[in-house]
């Protein structure tokens, strides 16, 4: 019987990169990548935009990867970073500006919708699409932009207050 011989590495096929231009909170960046990498780890790994997390291991389901693509969110873990070719991106990093934090960022922190944090990137660009396309949105429009964010510490009530007050909407929620 003739056992097939195990490859060395030198035998494995070389892995291709390919060249993805992204802008990244307002900073041109061209990384080689292989074409497998996902957004989420192009951001994490190449870039240093750690702020945006990995909860999931990549499911789609936590929201904690979410990212702005020109002004529409998205989760970083199920997007390969060669379909952002040529996109703006927003990170959290990239939220605050010379001024000092964004202002969701700071309702977040006044309002005490932050306890771990790990859900907070991810929930408060969920809230920022959602404030770009509709500065003034209902209590029910907040909570069913950020339904696809996951948090296991705070709830929900302050968190959706924080985004209230930012809008500058009633929201008076007695339910998580
Ligand atoms: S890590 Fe992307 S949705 Fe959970
Ligand atoms: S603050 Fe901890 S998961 Fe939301």
């Amino acid at each position: 019987m003739t056992i097939p011989k195990r490859p060395w590495a030198s035998d494995l096929p070389v892995v291709e990169r390919i060249r993805v231009h992204l802008r990244v909170d307002g900073t041109e960046y061209d990384v080689f990548v292989p074409p497998h990498f996902t957004l989420l780890r192009v951001l994490r790994d190449e870039l240093g935009r750690t702020g945006t997390k990995e909860g999931c291991g990549g499911d789609g389901h936590c929201g904690a990867c979410t990212v702005l693509l020109d002004d529409e969110p998205v989760v970083s873990c199920l997007m390969l970073a060669a379909q952002a070719q040529g996109r703006s991106i927003v990170t959290i990093e990239g939220l605050a500006g010379d001024d000092g934090l964004d202002p969701l960022q700071q309702a977040f922190v006044d309002y005490g919708a932050v306890q771990c944090g790990f859900c907070s990137p991810g929930m408060i660009l969920s809230a920022k699409a959602l404030l770009i396309a509709n500065p003034r949105p209902s209590e029910q429009e907040i909570r069913e932009a950020l339904v696809g964010n996951l948090c296991r510490c705070t709830g929900y009530v302050k968190i959706v207050r924080a985004v209230a007050s930012v809008a500058g909407v009633d929201s008076a929620p007695d339910q998580e």
